[in-house]
């Protein structure tokens, strides 16, 4: 298991308000993990501290020299009024690997094309992003992130606004990309999560990990996480109650 991140005992902070304290994790190669956790938790923070957006306050990130992120972020902090279209968000996600005076190759144009038929937006590629729905965007942020050939893939609710006829090949998808490379998921549909990660962690100002799957009232009320337990159709949800930690 090689690990291509290591955070350790991280504090953030926003001004003098502490969000997260005492974080300690590992993201390894084919990692799959999702990140729990109520509303104002930190999880987010956590994901910016990883990808360098957000210096901590105190503690230390390890980061594998092969690393590569893809990242997409959470909808409402992508800037819809940006002038720029479809096409050219997803094509500006090579600039992780490229220079950006570069011109950008046959094969990497032939990506974009291949992530605009996946998403079914090739025929309107050069819409602005201004016109679009949060799914679509959702969608072509995904497309973004792949774009560098990431090993580790960054997802912030990324079923926040999808439908769920895409949130089914986005499922699958997450699945196939898995094998290639670790995948860190937020999101609140724990339900759906449990059956896709291997492990979770929930992030309430703390961060407490959990090595399976298996998520049982038990076991987050065990880690002062508790969760309701909603069921819609047959697919039991569980849906986190606000909670404080110690
Ligand atoms: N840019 C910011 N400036 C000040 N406070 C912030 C900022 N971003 C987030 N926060 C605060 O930090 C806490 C954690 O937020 P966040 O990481 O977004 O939580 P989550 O993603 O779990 O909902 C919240 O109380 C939020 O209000
Ligand atoms: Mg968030």
């Amino acid at each position: 298991m090689k690990p291509l991140v290591q955070v350790h005992n991280i504090t953030a902070a926003y001004d003098n308000n502490v969000v997260l304290s005492n974080v300690n994790l590992d993201v390894n190669e084919n990692d799959f993990i999702g990140i729990i956790g109520p509303n104002g938790g930190g999880k987010t923070t956590l994901l910016k501290i990883i990808i360098e957006l957000l210096k901590p306050a105190s503690g230390v990130i390890k980061k594998d020299p092969n690393l590569k992120i893809g990242y997409l972020p959470q909808v409402n902090s992508i800037d819809k009024q940006f002038p720029i279209t479809i096409r050219d968000v997803i094509l500006s996600g090579r600039f992780v690997n490229d220079k950006w005076w570069s011109k950008p190759s046959k094969q990497t144009l032939q990506k974009v094309d291949e992530l605009l038929e996946f998403i079914g937006l090739k025929n309107v590629h050069n819409m602005p992003i201004g016109e679009l729905s949060g799914g679509q965007m959702q969608r072509i942020f995904l497309c973004r992130a792949l774009m560098s050939n990431p090993n580790l893939l960054i997802l912030d609710e990324p079923n926040t606004y999808v439908d769920k006829t895409f949130e089914a090949s986005l499922y699958n998808l997450l699945g196939e990309l898995n094998k290639d490379m670790a995948i860190l998921l937020v999101s609140h549909d724990v339900g759906t999560i449990s059956s896709m990660v291997k492990t979770i962690a929930c992030v309430n100002g703390g961060l407490h990990y959990h090595h399976s799957n298996k998520i049982t009232n038990e076991v987050l009320q065990s880690y002062n996480c508790p969760i309701e337990l909603v069921s819609h159709g047959h697919v039991p949800h569980r849906v986190l109650k606000h909670h404080e930690h110690e």
